[in-house]
């Protein structure tokens, strides 16, 4: 059930304006493996299966560019044995990927500091952003080791090195500029951004990206998330009245 805007009219996703940039915060794992007496870890399993369920339909629906948050700068500070879980997921996941998104003509990006990781996992990373490159289908971006803070203040040390060095004068800093040094770079702001897991918070994703985005909060668990409920978001959005400040 969609917590915000109104219960939408049936009508087919074909037919819908479609946002071009979603992103997804997959909230929700833990939770629903603790309901079902099973450890954390299952949680991320199930939220993984999810994950590559509704990243083909995005595609298949026309969604342009995805965006998902699969782990942030502060989910190094859950235990020990979560993240064990969480990197070997990652690890599994990512030796598949390469040919799992393939037939879908999806490139995968990886949006994030990817130095945190493991010289194994950044190889696979790399791999798989090289892989993916030629193709020409929606752009995935796997917000891994990302925090909205840690970009921007990135972007700031690359534009403040560049003042330093005479590359550019004080009067070129421009929001465009600042976008421009952004992970993102290149790519349009999310239209909208889909939370399950029925909490109101953005958590530290895409902070500058989604001064103007839509919001759904969606009152399902991550891993119980299904096409239906994307559909269900998409109607909401499409009945949205973006005014981007105006009137
Ligand atoms: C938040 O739920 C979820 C995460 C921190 C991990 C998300 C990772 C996946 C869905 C795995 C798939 C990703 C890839 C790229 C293979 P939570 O653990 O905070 O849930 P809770 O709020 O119920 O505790």
């Amino acid at each position: 059930m969609a917590l915000f805007g109104k219960k939408p009219k049936q009508s087919e996703v074909s037919e819908l304006v479609l946002p071009k940039h979603v992103g997804i915060i997959m909230d929700g794992n833990g939770r629903w493996a603790k309901k079902r007496g099973l450890p954390r870890k299952a949680g991320h399993t199930e939220g993984a299966r999810t994950f590559r369920k509704i990243t083909r339909y995005c595609s298949e629906v026309g969604i342009k560019y995805l965006t998902v948050y699969a782990f942030s700068t502060e989910n190094w500070r859950r235990p020990e044995d979560e993240v064990g879980a969480l990197m070997k997921l990652f690890k599994s996941y990512l030796e598949e990927a390469i040919s799992d998104f393939k037939d879908d003509d999806i490139v995968v990006r990886f949006i994030g500091d990817k130095s945190g990781f493991s010289p194994e996992l950044q190889a696979l990373m790399d791999e798989n952003e090289e892989c993916s490159r030629e193709r020409d289908g929606m752009v995935l971006n796997i917000a891994m080791n990302y925090g909205s803070r840690d970009e921007i203040v990135r972007a700031v040390k690359r534009i403040a090195s560049d003042v330093k060095d005479g590359k550019i004068s004080e009067d070129e800093i421009t929001e465009q500029l600042v976008s421009d040094n952004l992970y993102t770079a290149g790519q349009p702001d999310p239209d909208l951004i889909i939370r399950p897991s029925g909490e109101y918070r953005i958590s530290n994703f895409l902070l500058w990206q989604s001064a103007y985005t839509e919001f759904v909060i969606m009152n399902k668990l991550w891993p119980d998330f299904q096409k239906s409920d994307l559909d269900e978001a998409l109607q909401i959005y499409a009945q949205r009245n973006r005014r981007y400040g105006g009137v």
